[in-house]
């Protein structure tokens, strides 16, 4: 691993993700020591601010968005001390000099975060390249979204690459710093009674989910020009797919990790105009009420009409040898009637039921990867209900069900982001997206979007508080399998 950097220069300082997420995570880290006792952290944004009113402005985000009983008066003042701020407008390349001064000397390492629209992402790195900071001890990590098809990314990619080699650019894909998510691989690869079973002998088909309860949120104007299949399939739903679906990586170290997740990648079957219609379905929602309160439509919400998704779901197939024939559904959507991210993992069903002649049915094992609201492993087994059986045997599914949060319970929970912070300060990408991975996710994305435009589809409605549109239910119903709610 690289050296721990001794700056971290933070763009995007006043946006809503500095506030909710990285300035909450980089105190979570200083409060448990596990910052460079020296690390500078200077934010930057075009709203002109001094030192002093950067640290009020982030002791104010601290407290209105740290997890309950962390924030400490201690901690924070220790915290504030270490944040400097610089105003900066972007689009003045003359600004990247003095920005550079206030940064100083960069050989104890530089780490730099852009949490900006993409649309600054090349002016920032030219800026910074000119004025001297980009050397071989900065690092540079990057927020999505990175463009919005394969040609824009490569744009981003090409200018970052220009000046940051890709083992010093750190792309952010936030599921990955979520503890579950790393979890998946300590349940595949560190216990050795899933291996075995984990291919399309004994797997009969996969379940992703990533269902929301909130709508657009103020972010209409960027959600509108992405939808949900950009916004969260092309990223952290296909890393979920890979991570389930990958061979065992030869370490757990950035190259090997990343080698075989791109390799699911590009397996990818391509979805093209003749599978779409039956291989994917859009939506949009309407008017309805989630957990019990009345919420507006998308477009209500928008402020105007739009052929924008809000819900996708699609049947994805890995052409290889391990998953040949096991379907991998994958649902996401706004506005769903409850928070639910999990992996649902259904194996076949005993090939031969000795029990069918006592009246009794089987049912296919599960497993189950809840990844929120609540972090937990869940394998679903038969057993045989207690009893005589004088009326025959009767079996029941019953659940093996491990909450996470009990079985650590001396650990605390962290934003996802604490994680990828870390590494990026301490200079380990094994949790960051590489180039040829962030490639192929758009190369599959493209496709499935031509199809679309080229059979003229567009979004069915939803109402606000559903599983999306019923055409999401015959996606699976087609192939004898139903969504597991
Ligand atoms: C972001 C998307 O990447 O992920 C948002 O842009 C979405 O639209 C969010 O709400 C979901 O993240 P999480 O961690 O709340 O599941």
């Amino acid at each position: 691993m690289a050296d721990a950097v001794s700056t971290l220069l933070l763009f995007g300082a006043t946006g809503d993700l500095a506030r909710r997420m990285l300035l909450p995570s980089l105190y979570g880290l200083d409060a448990d020591g596990l910052l460079p006792a020296a690390l500078r952290i200077i934010g930057t944004a075009r709203t002109v601010l001094d030192d002093a009113e950067f640290r009020d402005r982030t002791r104010a985000a601290l407290e209105e968005h740290l997890p309950q009983g962390i924030f400490k008066d201690d901690v924070a003042d220790r915290f504030l001390r270490r944040l400097h701020y610089v105003p900066l407008d972007i689009k003045d390349p003359s600004a990247f000099a003095s920005l550079a001064t206030d940064v100083g000397d960069t050989s104890g390492g530089l780490a730099i975060f852009l949490s900006t629209a993409p649309s600054l992402f090349k002016p920032t790195i030219d800026g910074l390249e000119a004025a001297g900071l980009a050397s071989p001890t900065v690092r540079m990590a990057l927020e999505k979204p990175l463009g919005t098809d394969f040609a824009s990314s490569c744009e981003i990619n090409d200018a970052v690459a220009s000046a940051f080699p890709e083992e010093r650019t750190f792309r952010i894909d936030h599921y990955l710093g979520k503890e579950t998510v790393q979890n998946l691989l300590a349940l595949r690869f560190a216990n050795s009674m899933f291996e075995p079973l984990w291919n399309s002998t004994h797997i009969d088909h996969v379940q992703i989910t990533v269902a929301e309860t909130v709508g657009v949120e103020g972010r209409g104007d960027y959600y509108d020009g992405s939808g949900a299949l950009r916004d969260m399939v092309q990223n952290h739903m296909l890393q979920l797919l890979a991570l389930v679906a990958m061979e065992p990586p030869t370490n757990f170290d950035a190259t090997a990790v990343r080698d075989e997740k791109v390799k699911v990648l590009r397996s990818l079957r391509p979805i093209g105009p003749d599978d779409v219609e039956f291989h994917t379905v859009t939506g949009q929602y309407t008017r309805g009420a989630v957990e019990g309160q009345p919420v507006p439509g998308y477009a209500d919400e928008l402020g105007r009409a739009s052929g924008t998704e809000t819900f996708v779901a699609l049947k994805a197939q890995v052409d290889n040898w391990r998953w040949k024939g096991v379907p991998f559904y994958l649902r996401t959507g706004k506005r769903m009637p409850q928070r639910d991210t999990e992996i649902f993992i259904q194996f076949r069903d005993v090939p031969y039921s000795i029990f069918a002649s006592r009246g009794a049915t089987t049912r296919p094992n599960k497993l189950i990867i809840g990844l929120q609201p609540e972090e937990s492993i869940e394998l679903r087994l038969m057993a045989k209900t207690p009893g005589l059986d004088r009326d025959g045997v009767r079996l029941r599914e019953i659940p093996l069900d491990i909450g996470l949060a009990n079985a650590f319970s001396e650990y605390r929970r962290r934003i996802a982001y604490e994680r990828l912070l870390l590494d990026l300060i301490e200079g380990d990408p094994t949790l960051f997206v590489r180039r040829d991975e962030v490639e192929a996710q758009w190369k599959w994305i493209d496709q499935i979007r031509s199809a679309w435009s080229a059979k003229g589809i567009s979004p069915r409605s939803y109402s606000a508080g559903t599983w999306g549109p019923s055409a999401a239910i015959a996606l699976t119903e087609r192939d004898g399998i139903s969504w597991h709610e």
